[in-house]
């Protein structure tokens, strides 16, 4: 692999922060401070600027002359990109020329803005004091109603302003919201509160008034972000339901982060929140903006497309395959926003196998060309080149092998899905994953015809069917027990983090903490929850600790609080201590869980463990629909049964 670097100078970065204020007097306060706190971690020339709203939008002109003024706008009323910036005097002439030198509209543009968005270090005074006045938004709300939230209207001027202003350049807008919008265009859910928000069950039934037309408008707006290069994070800070499943794209398509929690006045969004602006050993944000990544491939291959926080930039060269997979149909995507862990998955085939084989002992190449603006404003660009040998499918599939990449591959199809999910039925996405894991079963594993016994993997195969035995179980591909923003925000992380977070994903990891030795990571399966144990699961979005019927009996009589016990109190210690080293660092963080044998929230750790001990017998290959499929809570034992069977099965 072979990588280099150029770069040239480009322009400051630009954060523009969007406020709902119909919160509860302690989100808001809580979220002020966190505003207030990240002035202080933004590069000093960096451009801010802020936007409240809530039954109106207000756009506040940031000026050091002390004149606070802000520009109001209607929540109902849906504007176009010219309108806004004619209402907020955008338009006018540009700024006049120093003699001699013509102005660069990109000068102009700052001129013309700056009473909207300013550098950081002239205004984070006034600015601290005018969150710090925000108050919670005036509006009367009567008995039964939900509070009027114009987030359509906000984000409209939001992007338009930006796009009249900053047109590609890196630029974020962060929108803070508290519950869904119930207002104008991009409305979710109307203000009465007998009428719930949608649910999976509405949405299957049809039932969900506002859904098509609020997605297409988020949609809509997405898409002029992403034109831009400007990107979008939602921090979705509420009990219910906020409407992510109908504001995801605006992330999805420009790089943004999605977080969401149950207040504003919690570690994990504060924490999460401070994560955005981290730095690495240079000072430097962990955060590119205006990315651009091209493939390029040697004549026998071709890429079909890829998976992640990207969009399609159409470029159509010979390179590109016809079969389209994930956002396909081009050879070079956008990527608004970037960090170092910022993950795509690429997909590719190989093509003229049978008119012109590939030549033996050849080589395929693959070369990744990125660009980005890092965040000291250097703009770079990476060039990574790999090759690998040929082997013939028919004589050499031991190398194709001993080769394969099981987790890698498990990761890739896992994404597509996740893909597939956005748009097709469940059931039928299982039903595809079971049939792309049959075919490969049949053709790596050894066994002889009709005999399920003699069925067996090689090592580099072996733990790829229970990848996907998880990954059934999994809330990307499972939507009951979660609500639909829920399943967005799942599936939103799982398509853009690197290949190790999006494993424990997949398959949570589970440690054992016990007197008998050290601790050890032990089997997702309900085998490993014993009465002396503690267990800590990781499953990427939440941490659970879970105490074993003895361990909680001894820790509710307070042993840990006598001497005599000290090594008790250890124990207890010991996955506290390796919780916190992963709440450190993990973004987003994740939701904490202590529980124990009994306890309510065993159910997080029990939803997740493979029930070999629970001898159902529910299972159901292909009752139906003559296709496989598995009904949902088998366990691993009989899904690998039925999978031997079906692979060793002459018929299949
Ligand atoms: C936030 O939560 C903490 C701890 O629960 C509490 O002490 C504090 O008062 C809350 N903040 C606000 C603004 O209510
Ligand atoms: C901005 O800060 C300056 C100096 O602290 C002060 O004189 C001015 O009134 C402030 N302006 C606003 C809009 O608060
Ligand atoms: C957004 O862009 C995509 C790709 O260009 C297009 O297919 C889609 O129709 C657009 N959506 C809206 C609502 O404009
Ligand atoms: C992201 O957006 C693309 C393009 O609209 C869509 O196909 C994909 O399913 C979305 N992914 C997620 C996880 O929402």
């Amino acid at each position: 692999m072979k990588t280099s670097l150029l770069w040239t100078l480009k322009s400051p970065l630009i954060f523009l922060y969007v406020v709902d204020t119909c919160l509860e007097e302690e989100d808001l306060q809580a979220l002020k401070e966190s505003l207030q706190m990240s002035l202080s971690l933004l590069p000093p020339n960096a451009l801010v600027g802020l936007i409240t709203f809530g039954r109106m939008v207000q756009v506040h002109e940031l000026s050091c002359e002390g004149i606070a003024k802000s520009y109001v706008f209607r929540g109902t009323k849906d504007l176009s990109s010219k309108q806004i910036q004619e209402m907020l005097g955008l338009t006018k002439p540009g700024a006049p020329a120093q003699q001699g030198r013509p102005v660069a509209p990109q000068d102009a543009n700052i001129w013309l803005v700056c009473r909207f968005l300013q550098p950081v270090h002239r205004v984070d005074m006034n600015l601290t004091d005018l969150l710090g006045e925000l108050q919670r938004d005036p509006w009367p709300v009567p008995q039964g109603k939900r509070p009027l939230r114009s987030t359509g209207v906000a984000l409209s001027v939001a992007v338009g302003l930006l796009e009249g202003t900053f047109p590609n350049t890196g630029a974020r807008v962060m929108l803070f919201i508290g519950g869904p919008p119930t207002q104008g265009p991009g409305m979710v859910v109307g203000d009465e509160l007998k009428t719930p928000i949608r649910s999976w069950h509405d949405i299957q039934k049809d039932n969900a008034r506002h859904l098509k037309k609020a997605t297409k408008y988020y949609e809509a707006m997405a898409n002029r972000s992403a034109v831009n290069g400007h990107s979008i994070d939602i921090y979705a800070c509420a009990l219910d339901q906020t409407g992510l499943l109908e504001m995801k794209c605006l992330s999805n398509l420009t790089g943004g982060h999605i977080v969401m929690g149950d207040s504003f006045n919690t570690s994990l969004f504060k924490q999460t929140f401070q994560r955005v602006f981290s730095k690495d050993y240079n000072g430097d944000f962990r955060m590119a903006f205006g990315g651009v990544m091209e493939v390029k491939t040697s004549r026998e291959l071709k890429v079909c497309g890829a998976i992640g926080p990207c969009v399609s930039l159409n470029s159509k060269g010979s390179c590109v395959s016809e079969n389209e997979m994930g956002i396909g149909g081009t050879s070079q995507w956008k990527i608004c926003s970037l960090n170092p862990s910022t993950t795509l998955g690429v997909y590719f085939e190989v093509v003229n196998q049978h008119n012109a084989p590939v030549p033996q002992g050849g080589r395929g190449a693959v070369q990744f060309v990125t660009q980005y603006q890092h965040s000291n404003t250097q703009r770079r660009i990476r060039v990574t080149t790999i090759a690998r040998n040929w082997a013939d499918a028919q004589s050499q599939i031991q190398h194709i092998e001993t080769s394969f990449d099981q987790e890698a591959a498990a990761v890739l199809m896992a994404r597509l899905g996740v893909f597939r999910a956005e748009s097709e039925e469940g059931p039928d996405v299982l039903r595809w994953l079971d049939r792309q894991l049959i075919r490969l079963c049949q053709k790596f594993g050894q066994f002889n015809k009709d005999d399920p016994t003699s069925f067996k993997l090689s090592e580099s195969l072996s733990l790829y069917p229970q990848f996907m035995f998880h990954l059934r179980r999994s809330p990307f591909l499972q939507v009951f027990n979660n609500s639909p923003d829920e399943s967005s925000y799942y599936r939103h992380h799982f398509v853009r983090q690197d290949l190790t977070q999006s494993l424990i994903m997949i398959q949570p990891i589970l440690y054992s903490y016990s007197f008998y030795g050290p601790p050890e990571p032990v089997l997702l399966d309900s085998s490993s929850i014993l009465p002396d144990r503690i267990l800590l699961m990781d499953t990427f979005f939440q941490l659970v600790i879970y105490h074993g019927e003895t361990i909680a009996q001894w820790r509710k009589a307070g042993y840990q609080e006598m001497a005599e016990y000290e090594n008790f109190k250890q124990l207890l210690q010991a996955p506290l201590d390796d919780a916190q080293e992963i709440l450190q660092t993990r973004f987003p963080m994740p939701r904490y869980i202590d529980t124990e044998h009994g306890g309510s929230q065993a159910r997080f750790l029990l939803s997740k463990v493979n029930p070999s001990q629970t001898h159902n017998n529910l299972y159901a290959w292909g009752q139906e629909t003559g296709a496989p499929i598995l009904t949902d809570d088998v366990s691993l034992q009989v899904f690998m049964d039925h999978l031997k069977k079906l692979a060793v099965s002459s018929s299949a």
